[in-house]
């Protein structure tokens, strides 16, 4: 990357200047905390120099040609949720977000698509779409308060990945506004599409670092008749990770296949409304839907299978509300483990499906090696266990920092044995960045970093992000 200017420019002034200074937050203003911060687990604070909130595709745009023009760094920010210090400014410069770019613009009904704009909740667009019998399926944790444009940044997951597929499975068209300030608008609005190179495959997952998206164009689907949810109780988590692979061969296709460990469980039993049996030492979630007539039956399969792989109990949610209790308590997992422990380090690793078991073997005695208590849950019927190192020492001992990290590192290094990879869902951002040699090899690195050069030749947008610094050859 090449060295950034020295910052003498007054950026906040000119954006106030060109945007209006309602939509700047200079130095000096408290709000602007809020900005160098994101859900990651980095002790440090990463001050902009201003962030500036935009509400249209002009005003994106003239941002990255002011910035382009200027030499400044820029990072493009949406709700803050990510987990990997994706929109944290490192560099300082502007942090453009697109929070308030929150309008629905079109439910197409015959066309099965939904247009938006980047900064509309996740949750918001799910509970529009399905008034009006529709699905949008991506389901992060976060859905109450992550945005579509952060989801289509990181290609974020969720449980019902398992049956409907990841962000981009969803992402048709997209328009994006590059550095420089020219807009671009890519991708189709039909089902089907293969004129050209896939632009917008790309543009999704690269967590900002290639264009600022300022519409979507998303694919949705017929929101199926019927749900059923069941909760199956195992003595421990290598039971039911057992379980998960016999589902898995037995060729059953739940939308959910989640996994939480007994650590998870005691996290969220003082906040939960579902009561959790005592007992509980792992449990599996597994949710189906379709045609009412249909999920009977996949059901009475799926409770046979858990029976037979020593479920110890196999509890059906008994209604709506019920079923709503379930989630609200598998979506405070995270949040829960994070208020308990002073330092909560969740990876997102994922694995091949054969693996699962073998590697919640390793993880338990990545655990027991290094005496860091570990919690793991998440969608294990992919293969992409969050796997949480937790710790109540102090978060700014460099000590603490660094038995905490080699332990990441074991567990990245356990992962690829298991030709796994880094991040099934949360992205590479800053936190993971440092760890992709081990699971790339250097060429491909660097087939990235041109790819990179060619949306941003200055290396200002979202500068020092997903890719590592090129290793200096021997003779250099
Ligand atoms: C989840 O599945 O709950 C989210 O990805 C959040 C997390 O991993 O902590
Ligand atoms: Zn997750």
């Amino acid at each position: 990357m090449p060295p950034l200017p020295e910052k003498t420019i007054d950026i906040a002034g000119v954006l106030s200047r060109e945007l209006g200074a309602a939509r700047v937050i200079p130095r000096g203003d408290d709000r602007l905390e809020d900005y160098g911060r994101d859900e990651s687990p980095l002790p440090e604070f990463y001050p902009p120099d201003c962030a500036v909130l935009c509400e249209t595709t002009e005003q994106v745009a003239a941002v990255l040609r002011i910035c382009e023009e200027r030499r400044v760094p820029v990072t493009p920010r949406g709700a803050g949720s990510g987990m990997c210090g994706g929109c944290l400014p490192i560099h300082g410069g502007v942090v453009l977000s697109t929070e308030k770019m929150r309008r629905v613009l079109e439910i197409d009904e015959d066309d099965l698509v939904a247009v938006v704009e980047p900064g509309v909740i996740t949750g918001e667009l799910q509970k529009a779409v399905e008034e009006r019998g529709l699905f949008y399926p991506p389901d992060p944790a976060s859905l109450e308060y992550c945005s579509i444009g952060g989801n289509a940044a990181t290609n974020s997951g969720g449980p019902r990945a398992f049956k409907y597929g990841v962000t981009r499975e969803y992402v048709l068209g997209l328009e994006v506004a590059l550095m420089g300030g020219e807009v671009l608008r890519c991708g189709r609005r039909t089902a089907k599409g293969v004129t050209g190179y896939d632009l917008v495959a790309g543009f999704v997952g690269s967590e900002g670092t290639f264009g600022v998206i300022t519409e979507m164009t998303v694919k949705l689907l017929p929101n199926p008749p019927a749900v059923s949810t069941v909760l199956a109780v195992f003595a421990d988590v290598a039971t039911a990770g057992a379980c998960i692979s016999a589902l898995l061969r037995g060729g059953l296709r739940p939308r959910v296949l989640e996994l939480a460990d007994k650590s998870s469980i005691d996290h969220i039993r003082p906040k939960s409304r579902y009561r959790f049996p005592d007992h509980a030492g792992a449990i599996v979630l597994i949710e189906v839907d379709g045609d009412p007539d249909t999920i009977g039956v996949q059901m009475e399969r799926i409770g046979l299978e858990c029976d037979a792989r020593g479920a110890l109990d196999v509890l059906a949610a008994q209604d709506p509300a019920e079923r709503r209790a379930l989630w609200e308590a598998r979506r405070l997992i995270s949040t829960s483990l994070k208020e308990a422990h002073s330092i909560k380090i969740n990876e997102d690793v994922c694995v091949p499906r054969g693996a699962i078991v073998e590697m919640l073997r390793r993880v338990d005695a990545l655990s027991a090696e290094t005496g860091i208590p570990v919690a793991v849950f998440g969608h294990a019927g992919d293969g992409n266990l969050h796997v949480n190192l937790l710790s109540d020492g102090d978060l700014d001992d460099p000590d603490e920092q660094a038995r905490m990290k080699q332990a990441t590192r074991r567990l990245f290094e356990q992962t690829i044995a298991l030709r796994g990879t880094l991040s099934g869902e949360h992205g590479i951002g800053l936190e993971k960045r440092d760890y992709m040699p081990l699971e790339m090899s250097e060429q491909v690195l660097e087939w990235q970093r041109r790819w990179k050069r060619m949306w941003d030749p200055h290396e200002l947008l979202n500068p020092g992000k997903v890719l590592p610094a090129r290793r200096p050859a021997c003779s250099e």
